[in-house]
This record gives C-alpha cells, structure tokens and sequence, in this order.
C-alpha cells in the first residue's frame, strides 16, 4: 500500500490538496462565478440520478475501453485543460500529462497552462491535444496553433466561452497573482506547505510559459483577470472555427457549448466534436449543469458528432451517468486538479484509477460488461432529465 492508497475518494483527494497547495492555488481551482450556484449544480445533479442495478449477468472479461475522437481510449475520461495547472504542484501540466499518458487517456493543455507546449512535448511521447483561447493579438495566436501542430497536438479544442472573465470572489479576495508576490500573507502560507514552496524552487516553470516571451507587446502576465481583460477577442464568433481549423490542419473539439443550438452552429463551422461545458461554473454562474442540458443537446446533434461532457465529474459513477444520458467521453478537471495537489504525478494516477475501480464495479453491478453498452437504459426515466425513448 503507498501512502496514496489511503486516499479511497476524489473528495480525500480533495482534502489531502487543501493541507499541501497554497490557498490561492486551491482556491482558484476550487471556485465557481459569483454565488457559485452552477458550480454546485454541476455536482448536485449528477445525484439526482438513478442507476439501473441488474443481476445473474456475466461479468467475465469486462471492458472500459472507447474512443474519443477516433482516438483509442482506456476509458472515456480525458483530462480537461485547466489553467495555472503548474500552480497546483511544480510542473504540474507535464506531470498530468504523464499520468494520463500512462493512464491510456487523452490529456488537454490550456493555453493559460505554466508549462508550455514544448515543455509537455518533451516530456512526453503520446501526442495530446491543446486547447486554445483565441486572442485580440492574432500573430500570436497564429503562433499558438503552429506551436500546438508543430508539437503533434493531435487535436485543437477551442473554448468558446470566455470571451469576457467570470467574476470568482475568491480570487479577488486572495489577491491571485502568477507566479505569487512575496507578501507577508504569502510567506505564512508557504510555511505551511513546504513541500509546496521546495517543489516550487525546484523548477524554472513559474509563470504562463505559452505566452511569456512569445508575445510582441510586454504584458504583465500576474493577473489572469488583467490579461483577459486586454486580451481574449469579444468578437470571436462561428466564423473564427473554420480559419482557425485550416491553420491547425487537425481535428477541432469545441468547448463551451450548453445551447442546442450553439452546439448546432458549432458543427456546421465545422467542429469534429463539442464539449458541454460551462467552465466548471467559472463563467454564467445561473446556467443549468452540464448535465442537465447533456440529452436534449445530444438529441439535437449526437448523430452527426461526438458530444463530450465536463463539469462536475468526481466519481466513475458521474462518468457512467454522462455516458447514460448520451455523451460519448467526458473531461475532467478538478478531479485531476485534486490528485496533482495531494500527490504529485502519482496523486493523478492515483485520482484515475479511482475513478476507473468506481467505473468497473458500478458497470457491473448494473449488469453490463462493455462500456460503450452504457445507455438510457441503464438510469431510471423519472431522473433529472426525461429522455425520448425510455
Ligand atoms: C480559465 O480558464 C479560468 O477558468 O480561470
């Protein structure tokens, strides 16, 4: 048993973060817009679901295996690109990276990531995929995509909505700045995280390296809220996919979308799949959870795409009610945010692998043997959402 292993939950997972990463760390991780009520919604209604027990099935040779955008995958589950990710643990996007690598699943590198895309590039050997937040300074963007594809990125996911920063309280309050100011407030959190502040001196990745240095302008890269502000482009719009796909010369996986008709609009631009995302309840704290809005999304457009899901995940039994209600995979992000803080690389394999033992054992206690079976079948039709056909 490592030390990890006393670890059975990715709330454990959680608390173990809140002792190691400093607090404005965690909390930015750990915040949803203003009164975060669709934060909460996320979690809430994934219990609002009902799963289908079934008995005397065989459940020799169970498989979690799928795919994700024609991409084998060990089970659908792909890391969701988080920013400030190297904030959590030192070097924390490359050490996601490697334990999704190993882990067999996909893993997505924010553009507001501390490590850059070269850095994950060379420290990994399975190509991932990148996500991209389209900017007012168009050279650069056009840089960030010849980047994303001269490091193999194997597909381009373009958030579509954070155009303009959802306020979160706890930022503001904390004084969130990247890489940190040495403040006395400062000092005496790092005191208590040593680990934290060793890791951190350990490493020359401390500030926003996939845009440090690689844009024309000088930029006070400190304040995520200052940056977007002068940055993130109001007009981007439908149009903007199809440009940016040719740069690309790859597959497009739009992220943001939790309208059925933006997720419409979203594949006739040409997107290869969409995400159902409401940035963690970071942005319109008052829209409905990603889950909530996953079936009628999925009835409007799930047989021309992929409809993948984030938003509230934190156990294989959230996946499986994801897959139910119609979504082909889905992404994480606190989860992975949670198990880097409490433990490095391992804490995030640590973090899959829960959520891997919770997909198998649910699996088969509901009587099925193959993922890619999960169906509205499998939860009760008096759930959260009523479902054509069932
Ligand atoms: C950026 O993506 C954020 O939600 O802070």
């Amino acid at each position: 048993m490592t030390s990890l292993d006393r670890y059975l939950t990715i709330d454990d997972l959680k608390q173990a973060a809140r002792r190691r990463v400093p607090k404005q760390f965690f909390d930015y991780a750990d915040s949803g817009a203003w009164t975060e009520q669709t934060y909460r919604a996320n979690e809430e209604d994934f219990a609002k679901i009902t799963l289908r027990q079934r008995v005397a099935v065989n459940l020799e040779n169970r498989n979690l295996g799928s795919e994700m955008l024609g991409q084998k995958v060990s089970m659908p589950v792909a890391i969701a690109p988080v920013g400030s990710t190297g904030m959590q643990s030192p070097d924390g996007e490359i050490k996601a990276a490697r334990a999704a690598e190993k882990a067999g699943i996909p893993f997505t590198l924010s553009t507001m990531a501390i490590c850059s895309i070269e850095d994950v590039a060379e420290n990994t050997s399975t190509p991932f995929w990148f996500q991209l937040y389209v900017m007012r300074d168009r050279p650069f963007v056009h840089r960030l995509i010849d980047r994303a594809r001269a490091a193999k990125c194997s597909a381009l996911v373009i958030t579509m909505d954070l155009q303009i920063l959802g306020q979160r309280h706890k930022d503001i309050r904390n004084g969130l700045l990247v890489p940190p100011k040495f403040t006395p407030k400062f000092m005496f959190e790092i005191a208590r995280k040593p680990g934290w502040a060793l890791g951190m001196l350990g490493t020359k990745r401390r500030t926003f390296r996939n845009i440090h240095g690689h844009v024309t302008e000088a930029t006070n890269l400190q304040s995520l809220t200052q940056w977007t502000r002068k940055q993130f482009d109001l007009t981007l719009n439908w149009n903007d996919i199809a440009w940016i796909k040719e740069r690309f010369g790859g597959k497009v996986i739009v992220k943001g979308v939790l309208d059925p008709e933006d997720a419409q609009r979203a594949i006739a631009a040409g997107a290869d799949g969409i995400i159902v995302s409401n940035h963690g309840g970071r942005q319109l704290d008052g829209a409905p959870s990603t889950i909530r809005v996953l079936p009628e999304i999925v009835d409007a457009v799930g047989s021309k795409t992929e409809v993948f899901m984030d938003g509230g995940i934190r156990s294989g039994q959230d996946v499986i009610k994801a897959l139910a209600l119609g979504a082909k995979g889905t992404f994480i992000g606190r989860a992975m945010n949670y198990g880097l803080g409490a433990g490095g690389e391992a804490g995030v394999t640590r973090a899959l692998d829960i959520i891997r033992a919770e997909m198998d054992t649910s699996m088969a206690l509901m009587g099925e043997r193959d993922i890619r079976n999960i169906g509205p079948h499998n939860v009760y039709s008096n759930d959260l959402v009523k479902r054509q056909g069932y």
